[in-house]
């Protein structure tokens, strides 16, 4: 594993694959045990979160599980922009379901507020959030999610899902800025 560059910004490795894969294992046996038999709706929040819900939803030993997806928007360049966008929304009928919010990480927590207030208007039995990753210290909004995989602090990291300006999400571990 060596440095990676985009935009013309140096990142070098943060967490590994293995260690991804560890907490992958270790919240879908949690999830597991806390969604038996409750028709779990996994609500995938893309971009970012499509890789790590594809494992995490694997991961889950959950027969009655369902999972379905919407895209919201909130960052340019290294920057929250301080406004959420639905780019696209979701259809399944969440009435009376059991909700995972599943993101890839919890910044200011502007994009898990506005989303549970929209899912709020639908009355869904419960709405909980599993995130990846979590910066406490940047929380600004919201509560912190119910079942964290890594806390973080502010930096900005890619990889697993997580972009610059749409690149970088394929790398398989998770790169950190680095500080020249
Ligand atoms: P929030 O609304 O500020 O909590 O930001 C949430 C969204 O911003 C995440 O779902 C990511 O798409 C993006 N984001 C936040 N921090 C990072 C980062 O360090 N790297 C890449 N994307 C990030
Ligand atoms: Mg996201």
């Amino acid at each position: 594993m060596e440095e990676v560059t985009y935009q013309g910004l140096t990142f070098v490795p943060y967490i590994k694959r293995d260690a991804i894969a560890e907490q992958v294992q270790r919240l879908g046996a949690e999830i597991s045990r806390d969604y038996e038999g409750k028709n779990a709706l996994f609500l995938c929040v893309l971009t970012g979160s499509f890789v790590f819900a594809a494992d995490l939803f694997r991961a889950c030993d959950l027969q009655d599980a369902e999972i379905t997806f919407v895209r919201l928007k909130s960052y340019e360049g290294m920057e929250s922009t301080g406004e959420v966008q639905q780019v696209m929304g979701f259809s399944e009928d969440i009435t009376g379901r059991n909700v995972l919010i599943v993101e890839d990480i919890i910044d200011s927590g502007l994009t898990a507020v506005k989303l549970r207030q929209e899912l709020d208007k639908y009355n869904p039995k419960s709405v909980k959030m599993v995130s990846l990753l979590f910066k406490p210290e940047a929380l600004e909004v919201g509560n912190p999610p119910e079942y964290v995989g890594f806390e973080i602090p502010r930096k900005f990291i890619l990889g697993y899902g997580l972009d610059i300006d749409g690149l970088a999400r394929n790398l398989s571990d998770i790169y950190v800025l680095k500080e020249e």
